[in-house]
C-alpha cells in the first residue's frame, strides 16, 4: 500500500491509541513488525497553545517511522494551523485527522466524530489541513456514522477523496454503539467500492483468522490492530509470519518477561518516575497472563509503589519464571 509517496511494506498496523500508543510501545509493536504506527489523538488547541501536555504526546524518534500524528479539533482554522505546526515542528510521515472519537467531552465541542453529523464541517476542516500541509500525506479515521440509521462513511468517504485525503481508515461502528456489538466489515467492503484512495480496515481484528477474514471480505488495502496489540505485540510477528508462509511461534513466558523488561526499560528512559510506574503497571496486567501464577505477579506489580520494587519484582520473575 502507499499513503501519498509513502511505502507501506506489509500494510499491518498499530490503531492510535489514547494512553496506549506512546512511544515506548509504538516502539514495540514496530519490532514485532507492526508496519505504521501512529500517535494517540492530540488536541489542535493544544498544539496551538504550544501546550507542553500535547507536544510531548509528539515526539517520536526516527526508529518508529512511518509514523502518523493524529489530530483532533473543532474548527478548519485550528485544526488546518495545528497540522502546519506540526509538520513544521517535528515532520512526521502522515497527518491523520480524528474522525472517530465518541466521547462526549470532545464530541460536544464538535470534533471527533461529530463531524460524522456535519459532513460540510468535515470538508471544511480537511481541506484546512489538505491545504496548509503541503508535504505531508493527509489521511482520516473515522467510523460509519453518528448513529445507526445516519451512517453517512460512504459520502463521507468520497467528499475526503475529492479534497485529497490520501488514505481513510475506517472503524464500522457508528458513534452511539461506541465499543458494544461488532464492527460491521461490510461496511469497509463498501467504502472500498465507492472511493479510489486506499482504505484501511478496523475493528475487532483479534487472530490471524480474523485479518485474513477481514481482507478476503472487505478487500481493504491494509488492516489496522488495536486492543488485540494490548499485552500482545507478538499479534504483528504472527501475522507477518503468516504472510510469509512460516510456521506461527509461540509465545514462551521468556519472551514474555524479554518484552516487560524491555518495555519497563523504555517507560523508564522516556517517562518520569510516577508515570513510568503507572504505565509499567497498566501494561503489566496485559502481559502477565495466560500461564501458571500469573495472577500472583500481576498483583506483586500492582501493589509496587516505587521503580525499586518494580524492579525488584522484575528480577525474582528473571530467576523464577525463565
Ligand atoms: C484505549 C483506547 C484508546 C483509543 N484512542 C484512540 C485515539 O486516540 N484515536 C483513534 O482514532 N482511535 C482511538 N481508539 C480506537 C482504536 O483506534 C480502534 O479504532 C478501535 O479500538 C477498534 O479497533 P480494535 O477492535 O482493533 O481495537 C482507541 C481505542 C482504545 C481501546
Amino acid at each position: 500500500m502507499k499513503i501519498g509517496n509513502i511505502d507501506i511494506k506489509n500494510s499491518i498496523l498499530l490503531a492510535p491509541m489514547a494512553g496506549v500508543t506512546d512511544l515506548p510501545f509504538r516502539i514495540i509493536c514496530k519490532d514485532m513488525g507492526a508496519d505504521l504506527v501512529y500517535t494517540e489523538f492530540v488536541s489542535s488547541n493544544g498544539i496551538i497553545r504550544e501546550n507542553k501536555k500535547t507536544l510531548d504526546l509528539i515526539e517520536f524518534i526516527d526508529e518508529e517511522r512511518p509514523i502518523g500524528v493524529q489530530i483532533f479539533g473543532e474548527t478548519p482554522e485550528a485544526v488546518g494551523l495545528s497540522a502546519k505546526m506540526i509538520e513544521e515542528r517535528f515532520s512526521p510521515d502522515i497527518i491523520d485527522i480524528n474522525y472517530g472519537c465518541p466521547v462526549p467531552k470532545v464530541t460536544k465541542k464538535g470534533a471527533g466524530s461529530a463531524a460524522l453529523k456535519d459532513l460540510n464541517l468535515m470538508r471544511d476542516i480537511t481541506s484546512a489541513v489538505v491545504e496548509k500541509v503541503k508535504d505531508t500525506p493527509v489521511t482520516v479515521k473515522m467510523r460509519s456514522g453518528w448513529c445507526s440509521d445516519s451512517e453517512v462513511f460512504v459520502k463521507a468517504g468520497q467528499i475526503l477523496e475529492e479534497v485529497g485525503v490520501s488514505a481513510i481508515t475506517l472503524h464500522p461502528r457508528t458513534t452511539s454503539q461506541r465499543f458494544e456489538g461488532s464492527a460491521d466489515w461490510n461496511s469497509i467492503k463498501v467504502l472500498k467500492e465507492n472511493v479510489n484512495i486506499p482504505v484501511i480496515g478496523n475493528g475487532d481484528v483479534k487472530t490471524i483468522d480474523d485479518y485474513i477474514k477481514i481482507l478476503k471480505q472487505t478487500k481493504c488495502d491494509a488492516v489496522m490492530i488495536g486492543r488485540a496489540a494490548l499485552g500482545n505485540p507478538w499479534i504483528f510477528r504472527d501475522i507477518n509470519n503468516y504472510n510469509k508462509g512460516n510456521a506461527k511461534k509461540e509465545t514462551k513466558i521468556s519472551d514474555i518477561l524479554t518484552i516487560c523488561i524491555k518495555h519497563y526499560n523504555l517507560l523508564k528512559e522516556n517517562k518520569e518516575e510516577r508515570i513510568c510506574v503507572n504505565l509499567t503497571k497498566k501494561h503489566f496486567s496485559w502481559y502477565l497472563k495466560g500461564f501458571k501464577n500469573a495472577s500472583y505477579w500481576r498483583k506483586k506489580i500492582l501493589f509496587s509503589k516505587d521503580i525499586s520494587q518494580i524492579e525488584e519484582t522484575i528480577n525474582i520473575m528473571e530467576k523464577e519464571l525463565v
